[in-house]
């Protein structure tokens, strides 16, 4: 279970996760998925509700399921599927120990989930357990290492090292997106894949994207940098000044912005 969980609760952070979905909804919620009309998915760690809502609109006749460890992004994913005229059964619990039975459902889902998880292993093995045989995984995950810029910034890399501090010491695994393969086929799942998708904008063919991406990242970067001055008691002004440096490259006409994120699926 995650010790100190870096996002936190608030309606802000609700919002933000929205808007984080609409943001990847054609290039990594929906991306390559394949879901039937009456098969049933649950997806783990699913917060405000804001993946189930975007599944739940492109797949209709789905069955949806979902679980949260806070009460209050249950209540909000109630409220926002209600408002999408969307049915789910959805459960405040530990993903650790789901409260379905074997062999419950088709298709799990995961996304900017497994991160934030000291034995995602153990979550991976329930995961298992509820799918159906023949069942389908499907996560997303990044690897925090590989967001970068140009031009080139220390402060950003200082901020970038920082953020992976964080990560590690709220009992989260900053670099998890490269071990989903290894996760999975440890977990049992056979037909393992694991894709590393690139996202890459530079300011003189796409400044919209790149200044859409910084915009993304910055949503959830800057809050956490009051957190990590109180935790390791680090200098707020680099921390800042490699805040600024990420956003100017949106000014730069020789910007450019790229992260990896990985996508991988298992079948049980
Ligand atoms: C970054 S949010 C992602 C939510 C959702 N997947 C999305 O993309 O909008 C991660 C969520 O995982 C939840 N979480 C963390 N540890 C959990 C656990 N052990 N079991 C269930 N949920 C957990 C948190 O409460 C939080 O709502």
């Amino acid at each position: 279970m995650n010790m100190d969980y870096i996002h936190g609760y608030s309606d802000d952070e609700q919002k933000r996760l929205i808007q984080q979905a609409e943001y990847w909804k054609n290039d990594l919620i929906v991306r390559d998925i394949n879901y039937n009309s009456g098969e049933s998915l649950l997806e783990i760690g699913c917060g405000a509700g804001a993946v189930l809502g975007i599944l739940g609109t492109a797949f209709p006749g789905l069955k949806f399921s979902g679980i949260d460890l806070e009460a209050k992004q249950i209540n909000f994913a109630s409220q926002h599927l209600k408002q999408l005229g969307l049915d789910a059964d959805l459960k405040i619990g530990n993903a650790s120990n789901l409260p379905w039975q074997d062999n419950s459902f088709d298709h799990v889902y995961a996304i900017w989930f497994l991160e934030h998880l000291s034995n995602p292993l153990k979550v991976l093995q329930e995961a298992i357990r509820v799918l159906k045989p023949g069942g389908t995984i499907t996560l997303t995950e990044t690897d925090y290492r590989t967001i970068v810029i140009s031009p080139d910034s220390e402060n950003y890399l200082n901020l970038n090292y920082s953020l992976c501090e964080l990560l590690i010491q709220s009992g989260g695994n900053p670099y998890m997106g490269q071990s989903l393969g290894n996760l999975l086929t440890q977990s049992g799942f056979k037909t393992v894949v694991n894709n590393a998708l690139t996202f890459h904008y530079f300011s003189r063919q796409d400044p919209k994207k790149v200044t859409g991406f910084i915009d993304y990242v910055s949503s959830w970067l800057a809050p956490t940098i009051p957190q990590i001055v109180e935790k390791f008691n680090k200098d707020s002004e680099s921390l800042s000044a490699g805040l600024n440096d990420f956003h100017n490259v949106k000014n730069n006409p020789d910007g450019a912005v790229t992260a990896v994120i990985y996508r991988a699926t298992g079948i049980k």
